[in-house]
């Protein structure tokens, strides 16, 4: 066929717009691609050892804004730091009986209404409850202190965290602020640099959650532990990798409120971990963190999907694994609210009382 000089231009146009349309679809499709894997415009690069929440506010300047809110005195009729005082009202003053329960424990000296994240690092760096020996597994929920395990383990953060208990709260809050790390909570611990994904961080939680994957405890509020529980648990339970997007929504915060058990001879326990099967036969809810045997206080949730993608922190298998009884007096204990509400049911009906 021959083709006349119009039909040649008109050929070479149609061309050049057909290649001109294919390349920059196939940009978009390229630019679509690298936004999924880079859903956020960053500004600032941030990574695991950035605590600073500041430094993560540039890129996310809404969730900063909200993050220096927990800065705001607020105040419920359940309490709560309500005014200009240095420090929130002293609880053990206004309610004498829980000044009484805590005697023989560090809390019946000093115990105060607790206020937004923005304080727990300072506000336990106050409390008068360092006037006795506490350890440096109190810095494990008051403080950004996953570096600072990291620098502790030589990399290993759940190595570090079973160190820890080993300094004085002194020493290891010394070396927080040597460290440069001596923030609040922050960004890090409950996302993922990269992709902002929720996370846990904290080997307490790692470690008790496990432990409770591996008991016999019932969790019907945990559909991905009863499903681990149904499968070949090849792999331990790893919250990051199991955990339903709903349950990473409780488990960030149950990083922390929960209850533990907190002294200067073992690393910090999670209720739910460690506990010895021989233990767990007691009847439950007798008292609060170092007394009790049995389940966990993370709260009900509801299911909502799978997760797929296995995150970084893992947690190690190493650590004592035994009865969180050997209670010393000064064990604290935080959200409990079996023992402030109502005494035990066995108490209550009678059965199952213990002696
Ligand atoms: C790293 C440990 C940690 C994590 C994770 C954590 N918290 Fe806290 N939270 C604390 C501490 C410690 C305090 C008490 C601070 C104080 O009194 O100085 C506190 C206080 C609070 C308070 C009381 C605020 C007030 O003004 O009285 C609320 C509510 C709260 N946290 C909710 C949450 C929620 C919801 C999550 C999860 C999204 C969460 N926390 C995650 C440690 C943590
Ligand atoms: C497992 C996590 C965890 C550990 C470990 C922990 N705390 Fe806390 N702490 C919390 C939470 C959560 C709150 C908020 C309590 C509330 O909601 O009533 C809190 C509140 C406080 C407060 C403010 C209110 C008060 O009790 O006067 C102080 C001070 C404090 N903790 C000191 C300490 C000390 C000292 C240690 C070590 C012996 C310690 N914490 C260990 C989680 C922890
Ligand atoms: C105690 C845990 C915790 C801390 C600390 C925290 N977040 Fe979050 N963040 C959450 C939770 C829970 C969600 C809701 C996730 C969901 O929808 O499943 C969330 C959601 C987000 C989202 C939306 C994520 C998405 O899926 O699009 C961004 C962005 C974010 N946070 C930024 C921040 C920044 C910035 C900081 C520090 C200033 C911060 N967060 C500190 C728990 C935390």
């Amino acid at each position: 066929m021959k083709l006349s000089w119009k039909g040649a231009i008109v050929l070479t146009a149609a061309t050049a717009i057909a290649t001109f349309l294919v390349t920059a679809l196939l940009v978009n499709i390229f630019e679509r691609k690298s936004e999924a894997r880079n859903p956020y415009v960053l500004l600032e690069q941030v990574g695991e050892d950035d605590t600073d929440p500041a430094k993560w506010g540039v890129n996310w300047p809404r969730e900063y804004d909200s993050y220096k809110r927990t800065a705001i005195t607020t105040r419920t009729r359940f309490g709560g730091h309500g005014g200009s005082e240095a420090l929130p009202a002293e609880k053990i003053e206004r309610d004498p009986w829980l000044k009484r329960m805590f005697l023989g424990y560090a809390f019946s000296i000093d115990y105060r209404d607790r206020r937004g994240h923005a304080y727990m690092l300072a506000d336990q760096e106050q409390t008068e409850r360092l006037t006795k020996p506490q350890s440096g597994s109190c810095l494990h929920c008051h403080a950004s202190v996953m570096p600072l395990y990291r620098t502790l383990g030589n990399g290993d953060a759940m190595q570090g965290f079973e160190e820890s208990y080993k300094f004085t709260y002194k020493e290891l809050n010394q070396k927080l602020h040597d460290s440069g790390h001596a923030h609040p909570v922050s960004c890090v611990d409950c996302h993922t640099p990269k992709t902002m994904q929720l996370r846990v961080t904290r080997p307490g939680f790692l470690v008790g959650i496990r432990a409770l994957a591996e008991s016999d405890a019932p969790v019907p509020h945990l559909p991905s532990i009863e499903q681990w529980r149904q499968g070949p648990r090849s792999q331990p339970y790893d919250p990051n990798e199991d955990g339903t997007r709903t349950e990473m929504r409780s488990f960030v915060c149950g990083q922390c409120h929960v209850e533990y058990y907190c002294a200067t001879k073992r690393p910090l326990t999670f209720r739910g971990g460690r506990v010895s099967r021989r233990r767990t036969s007691r009847p439950s809810g007798t008292a609060c963190g170092s007394k009790t045997g049995r389940g966990s206080s993370i709260t009900p949730m509801r299911r909502v999907g799978p997760r797929s993608s296995r995150r970084s922190t893992r947690s190690s298998s190493s650590g004592a694994r035994g009865s969180m009884h050997a209670a010393t007096s000064l064990a604290p204990t935080v959200t409990c609210p079996t023992c402030v509400k109502a005494p035990p049911r066995s108490r209550i009906t009678g059965s199952g009382a213990r002696s």
